[in-house]
This record gives C-alpha cells, sequence and structure tokens, in this order.
C-alpha cells in the first residue's frame, strides 16, 4: 500500500427532515449567502426549508448558477459577497452549486486573478469563506471532498482545483429532497458515482485490500440499484443508498493509499467544455474505450474486477476482459445514456479540437502511470466514435 494522508473534516447530516438542523450548523451571528442554481430548489420546497432553518440570521440569496457553473456567473456573488460583507455561504443543490460556492469561498479574499486558482489548480489558494452544503442530487461526491469543477464560457474551458480550505464544514443529505429529480440526472448520478469508484479502483493492483472491496462493494450496490432507482422516484431506501453511495465513492476513503487514474475525467471535461455534453454523459463515452485501449497496463485489476463485480469466470483472461468492458458499455446503456461519440451528433471532426485542449491545459501525461501520452487520448477519442 502506497504511503498516504487522509483528512476530511466535513459533518455529515443525513436523513429526512435534516434540513432543518442546518439552525445548529450555522453560526448563529453569520451573515448568509444561500448560493443556488435554476428554479428547481424553489420548486420543490427545498429553499423554503433551508429558509426557515436560518430563521432571524442575516440571509441574503444568489441563483442562476448553471449546471457546469461559469466563472463568469461566480464572481458576480464574489461581488456581491464583497459588498455587503457576508461571511457564510450555503450551497443548495447539485455538484454545480456545491462546486461554484467552493471557487466563491476562495475567490472572495484571493488576491489577483482569481481564474489562477482554476490555473494553479489550487495551489495558489490560502484560505476560504466557510461554508456548508444542502444536497439535492447525488453524482459527484462535491458534498464531501475538497475538489471543483469551474467552466469558463468566455474562453470554453472546464478546469478543476482542490484545496483542504474548500471542504464544506457540513452537507445535508435528505433522500426526499433528490425525488424531483429528472431521470436523466439520477442516471448521470449512477454514472458519475460509478466511474468516481473506477478512476480509484481499475489501476494496478496495489494491495489495498480494504480500499479493492470497499470499492466492488461500491460498485456492486450501484449495479444492483441502477435501474430501480430510476423506475421509481420515490422508493426512500433507494434514494439514501445512492446518495450515501455517491458521497462514499469520492471523499477520499477509497482512494487513500492505491493509485489513481483520472484519465476519463480530463477527457470527459474537455468533451463538455466543447461541446457541452453532461459531465457522467462524457464518462460513459471515455470509460469503456479508455478500459479498451490500456487494457494491458490494467490488466490485473481488469480480471479482479471481472471476477468479483461481474462474476465472470469463464474463459480465457482476454475472454473474461472483453466481457467486463462489455457490461461496463452495457450497464451505462441500461440506464439510458449512449456510450458512443456517434449518439451525441459526434464523430472524427471533434477529436482533434479536444486534443487541442488536452495539450493546452497540460494533460499530456495522465493516469495511473502517467502514461495517457496524447497520442493515447486520441486512441481512446477513436475507441468512442
Ligand atoms: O439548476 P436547477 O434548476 O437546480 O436544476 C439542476 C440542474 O439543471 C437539476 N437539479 C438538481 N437537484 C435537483 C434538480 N432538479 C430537480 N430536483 C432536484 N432535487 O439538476 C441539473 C444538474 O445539476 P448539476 O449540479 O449540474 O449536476 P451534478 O451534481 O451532476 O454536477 C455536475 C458538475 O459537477 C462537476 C461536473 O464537472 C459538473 O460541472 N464535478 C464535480 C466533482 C467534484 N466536485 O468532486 C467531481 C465530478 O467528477 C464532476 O467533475
Ligand atoms: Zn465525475
Amino acid at each position: 500500500m502506497q504511503n498516504f494522508e487522509f483528512y476530511n473534516p466535513t459533518r455529515i447530516l443525513f436523513g429526512k427532515g435534516t434540513i432543518a438542523q442546518l439552525a445548529d450548523h450555522v453560526p448563529a451571528e453569520a451573515r448568509v449567502l444561500v448560493l443556488y442554481g435554476g428554479a428547481s430548489a424553489e420548486k420543490n420546497g427545498t429553499l423554503a426549508e433551508v429558509r426557515a432553518a436560518l430563521g432571524a440570521r442575516t440571509v441574503r440569496e444568489f441563483g442562476g448558477i448553471e449546471a457546469n457553473p461559469t466563472y463568469e456567473t461566480l464572481m458576480r456573488a464574489v461581488a456581491a459577497i464583497r459588498a455587503e460583507g457576508l461571511d457564510f455561504l450555503l450551497a443548495v443543490g447539485g455538484g454545480s452549486v456545491i462546486d461554484g460556492t467552493k471557487f466563491v469561498a476562495a475567490a472572495v479574499n484571493h488576491e489577483g486573478d482569481a481564474w489562477d486558482i482554476l490555473r494553479t489548480h489550487g495551489a495558489d489558494v490560502t484560505g476560504a469563506l466557510p461554508f456548508g452544503s444542502v444536497l439535492t442530487l447525488p453524482a459527484t461526491g462535491s458534498e464531501m471532498n475538497s475538489f471543483s469543477v469551474i467552466s469558463r464560457a468566455e474562453t470554453k474551458e472546464k478546469l478543476a482545483f482542490g484545496s483542504p480550505y474548500v471542504f464544506p464544514r457540513f452537507s445535508v443529505l435528505d433522500p426526499e429532497k433528490t425525488y424531483t429529480l429528472p431521470v436523466r440526472q439520477v442516471a448521470n448520478g449512477v454514472a458519475d458515482a460509478f466511474t468516481h469508484i473506477m478512476e480509484q479502483y481499475l489501476t494496478y493492483p496495489a494491495g489495498g485490500m480494504a480500499q479493492d472491496r470497499f470499492a466492488e462493494g461500491l460498485l456492486l450496490s450501484l449495479i444492483e440499484i441502477g435501474p430501480k432507482v430510476l423506475a421509481d422516484p420515490h422508493d426512500y431506501d433507494l434514494r439514501a443508498n445512492l446518495m450515501w453511495i455517491a458521497t462514499l465513492a469520492l471523499n477520499g476513503l477509497i482512494g487513500a493509499g492505491v493509485p489513481q487514474d483520472w484519465a476519463t475525467h480530463m477527457i470527459g471535461h474537455e468533451l463538455t467544455a466543447r461541446h457541452d455534453i453532461d459531465h457522467a454523459r462524457t464518462l460513459a463515452i471515455v470509460l469503456p474505450a479508455m478500459l479498451r485501449v490500456r487494457r494491458e497496463a490494467k490488466r490485473g485489476k481488469l480480471l479482479q474486477y471481472a471476477e468479483r463485480v461481474w462474476n465472470l469466470r469463464e474463459g480465457t483472461e482476454d475472454e473474461r476482459i472483453d466481457a467486463a468492458i462489455a457490461r461496463t458499455r452495457a450497464f451505462f446503456e441500461s440506464l439510458d445514456i449512449p456510450t458512443r461519440l456517434s449518439a451525441y451528433g459526434l464523430g472524427t471532426e471533434t477529436i482533434d479540437g479536444v486534443i487541442g485542449q488536452l495539450e493546452q491545459h497540460g494533460m499530456t501525461a495522465l493516469g495511473e502511470h502517467q502514461d495517457v501520452t496524447l497520442d493515447v487520448s486520441r486512441r481512446v477519442l477513436e475507441a468512442s466514435l
């Protein structure tokens, strides 16, 4: 097992009716900015519950944070906070609102150009406003991690940053708040969480016994509940399981002490930035092709995945690997998520552009062995046509 440092200070308030507990976790004297996305949080009553829980505190609101939150919009929130002297942020929404809030928290007291936070991937963040979150979409794990992905509309860029200063102080996870999600977003959540686990699990054997079994347990659970959670929006236990699995998939636990890949995500981010495809859908396009192209480097773990997750024990090694990759693709397709670029109206002409963006962003040595060069990324994109 590799050396590691594990730190996760986020308090989780999980279950029915837990939004009321905001009253105990937002400081009584806080001057709060509530950040949210489009209309969903107002429509399904989440914002009303938040306002009630915040009681007599000074509260301002900032709505309109987009899916794939933009720097341009978020800088308006930064200006509002500075103008009004606000000192505590509360994100109400999915990964986009929480990621956006992390950026705002880091940008308020950042000196110089705030885009440098993304350019340096968080290295120049030296502090952040305290914030909490109320999660309405299980998918990204942003509610319990220190990462954030921000887009810049002007330049069609999408970059990530991470900093220990941007862990949420707390996150409220009430599964009932997910009942109003469109089926497409629930499917996206399953696929995103699935891929987060794969990025930390499907590398090479590194002797992380608990990490492997934990990752396999999460994958098996997602495979079991995936189709059911789409079919029945009001099954509390299914929603509760999805919510907690998605959080555990990217809160640092399963990735501690083991190699990590993340090449699928880096290529996926460029597809979103250039072609506006939902984050999770880009992963469903890239991951099966990534596994195929890098099957030799990943052989040991692919065989373990085939056996322990898909129960594939018959045939030659190569047959089992082929079958495991086919099952992965079929799982995404069973969620009604197409796994080919062509299904999104894209062909070979898109590949040069994506490769150019990867190069511009220094994404030239990705993966657990840093051997995913631009040439390998090109082959992955060709395999995903
Ligand atoms: O804007 P509103 O009206 O709220 O609608 C949202 C949005 O359109 C809707 N929604 C959310 N909760 C709802 C709801 N609709 C009905 N009922 C509810 N309860 O869902 C739509 C999508 O929301 P969004 O927050 O964009 O989705 P998601 O949580 O999948 O977040 C995606 C973003 O997270 C980033 C992605 O790149 C993308 O920008 N990621 C963040 C990560 C992290 N911080 O660790 C890791 C991930 O790999 C990912 O990159
Ligand atoms: Zn993701």
